[in-house]
């Protein structure tokens, strides 16, 4: 049996702690959160009696096979960064395997940390982009994978949340559709300076045309100016979405629907139940990882090299937009990109 813990016990955590309750071969076994009185009420809630405040205690004690970081890239309240010092916590104990929350970083500077950390650590690593294992997401790829809808010839996705919060699980969206064929050129462009000074510094929006190494384009657009609606009455963050455009038909995931075309049936529709879908994605996300652990072929799609990758070019968008010309990828981000950015817009 699998042992794995969990760093951060607010909100995001819950879906994270009740994936295990679907997943035989591991156990939830302890949690930390260094603000007490949220650790006792999860702990509470999920029935787990292992509790810490202190990381390094919880990881030398218990010792998981899998621990989850639950927590916003800066330590809220605080502009401090904190993705890097706790990945590399996890893997100087030599945790095996670690899920970690999108984003993956927000600046270059925390990029090039992780980057470094990818390169010489041994646990393995996987962004929580739970997207991936939306089971009709799942069941779309597997049409475009059959050619249903014939040769590829664009992907379109958009999300309206500001592009550092949702582009990560869109970008991974598209990764997914084309089996993680690596982006090598952009041209992007950003507007909006709102964002800027919160927890989750990021342009506002951000647009931008994307080439990937297998030939494939996509057009992507993030924030409420450009990226399209799923519905008419609904808050920002439910309206990502990713259409594939074949030479014979198309597939469309969306938040609450899908549609699509293919020649076998022609046009064909329905609704989804976001919630629903996505507590089944979380079981899948987690159980990919367990499977790498045991298997080291097994590598899990979501894992941190490509989720760096896909990060990479999020910041070449922001970089595309800021000097007014294609970037190609990966690239090497600049010193003190947010302050950039604030002088720029
Ligand atoms: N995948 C998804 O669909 C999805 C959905 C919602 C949120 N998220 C992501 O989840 C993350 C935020 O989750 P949240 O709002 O629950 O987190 P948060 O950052 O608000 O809370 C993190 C918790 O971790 C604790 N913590 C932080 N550092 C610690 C340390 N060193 N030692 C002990 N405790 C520590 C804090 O006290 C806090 O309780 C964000 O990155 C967000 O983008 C993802």
């Amino acid at each position: 049996m699998f042992k794995a813990a969990i760093l951060g016990c607010r909100g995001r955590a819950r879906a994270h702690a009740k994936a295990y309750q679907h997943i035989p071969v591991a156990t939830l076994a302890s949690i930390c959160d260094m603000n007490e009185e949220r650790l006792h009420e999860f702990g509470d809630m999920f029935e787990i009696g292992q509790r810490y405040t202190d990381i390094h205690e919880m990881l030398e004690k218990e010792k998981p096979d899998l621990l989850h970081i639950v927590t916003a890239p800066v330590l809220r309240g605080t502009m401090q960064l904190i993705r890097y010092s706790l990945m590399d916590t996890a893997s100087e104990h030599k945790v095996p395997g670690v899920i970690i929350e999108k984003p993956i970083a927000v600046t270059g500077e925390d990029w090039r940390q992780i980057r470094d950390l990818a390169k010489r650590s041994e646990t393995k690593f996987a962004v929580n982009t739970q997207l991936h294992f939306h089971p009709k997401n799942l069941e779309l790829k597997r049409d475009v994978t059959q050619g249903k809808i014939g040769e590829i010839k664009l992907i379109e996705a958009s999300s309206r949340n500001p592009p550092v919060d949702q582009a990560p699980h869109t970008l991974q969206l598209v990764s997914s559709y084309i089996d993680n064929s690596k982006p090598v050129k952009v041209m992007g462009q950003v507007a909006g300076k709102n964002q800027l000074n919160s927890d989750q510094p990021s342009p506002d929006n951000a647009i931008a045309r994307i080439e990937y190494a297998n030939g494939v384009q996509a057009s992507v657009a993030f924030g409420p100016e450009m990226a399209a609606r799923v519905l008419p009455e609904t808050s920002n963050n439910r309206h990502k979405r990713v259409c594939v455009f074949g030479t014979k038909g198309f597939v469309h995931w969306r938040f609450e629907n899908w549609e699509k075309f293919t020649c076998d049936n022609g046009y064909e529709s329905g609704g989804l139940n976001y919630g629903e879908e996505d507590a089944i994605a979380q079981i899948g996300l987690t159980e990919a990882m367990f499977d790498w652990l045991e298997d080291q072929k097994k590598v899990h799609p979501t894992n941190l090299k490509q989720s760096l990758a896909e990060f990479n070019l999020l910041l070449g968008i922001y970089q595309s937009g800021l000097i007014r010309h294609p970037i190609l990828l990966p690239f090497d981000p600049p010193e003190n990109f947010i302050q950039y950015m604030k002088d720029t817009l």
